[in-house]
C-alpha cells in the first residue's frame, strides 16, 4: 500500500476526486495519508479534515528562506513516508532538491494539453484565458511526472476536451476539471500505485 501525500493550495476539487476515487475502491493500492497546503486558508483543508485525512499547514512566506522552506517541505515528506507526491493545484514550483529526492515520485495535473500553454507563469485560470486567446478549438488536461522544469515531466494521461462558443476561462476551467483533471488525476494515481508505469526518458510506459 502506498503513501499518497497530496499539496494543494486552494479549492482542492482535485484532491476531492482522488478522496471519492478512494472510496469507491479505484485506488486499490494506495491511501491519502496527507494533505500539505501553502495556504491557510485552502478549502482542500477542509475536504481533507472531512474525510479524516491529516492536514499540514506549510506556507513559503513564514519562512525566513526558500532554504529553510524546502528543508521542511521535504522533512514532512520523510515524516509522512510518502510514496507519491500528487500537485493537485499546489501554486508553487518545487525546488530541485525535492524533485531529486523523489524521481518520478511527484505528479501534478495541469489543466491543458502539454506542451501548449504550460511553463512559468500558466496556472489556474491564466492556462485558460490563453487558450480562448489563441482560439484553439480543443484543450484539456494532462497528467504528468514533475521534473526540474515547469510542467516539462513524461506525461502519464492526457485528455482533450471541446473548446464551444462562447466560453469564458471560469466556464471552460469547469468543463475542463469536470470532463479531464477530474477523471486522468484519479487514474494515473491508480496507475502509479499498481506499479503500472514505467518512464524511459521522457516516455511513460503503461504495463
Ligand atoms: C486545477 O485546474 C489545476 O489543474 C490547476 O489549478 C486548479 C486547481 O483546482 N493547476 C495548475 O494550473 C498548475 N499549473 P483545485 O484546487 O480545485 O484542484
Amino acid at each position: 500500500m502506498k503513501n499518497i501525500v497530496v499539496l494543494v493550495s486552494g479549492g482542492g476539487t482535485n484532491l476531492q476526486a482522488l478522496i471519492d476515487a478512494q472510496k469507491r475502491g479505484a485506488i486499490p493500492n494506495g491511501r491519502i495519508t496527507c494533505v500539505i497546503s501553502s495556504n491557510p486558508n485552502a478549502y482542500a483543508l477542509k475536504r481533507a479534515k472531512e474525510n479524516g485525512i491529516g492536514t499540514r499547514v506549510i506556507v513559503p512566506k513564514d519562512f525566513p528562506s526558500e532554504e529553510v522552506y524546502t528543508r521542511v517541505l521535504l522533512e514532512s515528506l520523510f515524516q509522512e513516508y510518502a510514496d507519491l507526491i500528487v500537485l493537485a493545484g499546489f501554486m508553487k514550483i518545487l525546488d530541485a532538491s525535492i524533485i531529486r529526492a523523489y524521481h518520478n515520485q511527484i505528479i501534478n495535473v495541469h489543466p491543458s494539453l502539454i506542451p501548449a500553454f504550460c511553463g512559468v507563469g500558466y496556472y489556474g485560470l491564466r492556462v485558460h484565458e490563453a487558450a480562448l486567446e489563441r482560439g484553439v478549438r480543443y484543450t484539456g488536461a494532462t497528467v504528468h511526472f514533475v521534473n526540474e522544469i515547469a510542467d516539462d515531466g513524461p506525461i502519464i494521461l492526457q485528455k482533450p476536451v471541446a473548446v464551444q462558443s462562447g466560453d469564458t476561462p471560469e466556464i471552460l476551467q469547469k468543463r475542463v476539471m469536470e470532463e479531464a483533471e477530474w477523471k486522468i488525476l484519479p487514474e494515473a494515481v491508480c496507475l502509479y500505485c499498481d506499479d503500472r508505469l514505467e518512464v524511459k526518458d521522457k516516455t511513460v510506459y503503461i504495463r
